[in-house]
């Protein structure tokens, strides 16, 4: 299978799994992945989803260079859509995804990084958007999530150069959030992810919702969202039960409900 799929608990781990070629995507592979994030999207058991790249090298060295090379446009046109759908299916996912980015991620598999909602990175990681080296400008997000992320400046010197960024250099740029020995970085990822899965599930998705929408509306549009799924959440047993356990000074048990 191109990606193995694990539950641990709370945390469901996605490992992209076509090591020979560096966790290249093709297009059996970006299927599979996206249907993988589809159905961990039903399951409200799953709280916090990890991706990261099988072996030692690589999260992932981007699309198939292979299955790309002969493509005519439409053909690249289906490409595109199907790569920006599995990262439009992260970020519409009821759980934050953390990328935990093993090695290299460039072009796609940066792309897909960046749909992540937190990146941590080995000191082996190297980031990068090498579309125009290969005749091509970046197709499954990179133009528009690389600058968002760190802001217009780094990200054309990054696209219009094709040059790769270790992982100190990433930290810097904001690129990652947190880097660490590779022999460290499942541990980390699983750290974080429970962190994630320790509270209520229906208000970090609620923030999750309203994050996204920070960087598309107006400031008053995203302010009366946030309102909205504030008031919303006052709904849930979760709120009463993280209330009460505070008041109570005792450790709060999320349902999800
Ligand atoms: N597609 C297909 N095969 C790939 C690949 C890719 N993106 N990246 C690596 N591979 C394959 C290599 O062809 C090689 O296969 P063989 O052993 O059969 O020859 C194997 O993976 C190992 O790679 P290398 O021998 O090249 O390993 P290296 O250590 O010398 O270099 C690397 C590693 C710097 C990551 C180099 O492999 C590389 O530059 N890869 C391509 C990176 C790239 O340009 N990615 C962007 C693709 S375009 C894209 O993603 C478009 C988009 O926006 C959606």
């Amino acid at each position: 299978m191109p990606i193995d799929v694990a539950l641990d608990g709370h945390v469901a781990t996605i490992t992209l799994n076509r090591p020979d070629v560096l966790n290249a995507f093709n297009t059996e592979h970006l299927e599979t992945l996206h249907n993988a994030i589809m159905t961990l999207a039903e399951e409200p058991e799953v709280r916090a989803v990890i991706l990261t790249g099988a072996g030692e090298r690589a999260f992932a060295a981007g699309a198939d260079i292979a299955e790309m090379r002969d493509k005519r446009p439409s053909q690249a046109l289906e490409f595109a859509r199907l790569g920006q759908s599995v990262c439009l299916a992260i970020e519409a996912a009821p759980q934050p995804y953390i990328a935990a980015v093993n090695g290299y991620a460039l072009g796609g598999g940066c792309e897909v990084s960046l749909a992540c909602d937190i990146r941590i990175a080995s000191e082996n990681a190297a980031l990068g958007q090498p579309e125009v080296t290969l005749g091509i400008p970046p197709g499954w997000g990179g133009t528009q999530r690389l600058t968002r992320l760190v802001g217009p400046g780094i990200a054309r010197e990054l696209i219009y150069t094709g040059r790769r960024v270790k992982a100190d250099e990433a930290l810097r740029f904001g690129l990652v959030n947190a880097v660490y020995p590779l022999s460290d970085l499942m541990d980390k990822a699983r750290e974080l992810a429970n962190s994630i899965a320790a509270n209520a599930p229906l208000a970090v998705r609620a923030s999750k919702d309203a994050i996204a929408r920070a960087l598309d509306v107006e400031l008053d549009t995203g302010l009366s969202y946030e309102a909205g799924v504030f008031a919303l959440s006052f709904d849930t047993a979760d709120q009463k039960e993280g209330m009460s356990a505070f008041l109570e000074r005792r450790k709060a048990d999320f349902t999800g409900s």
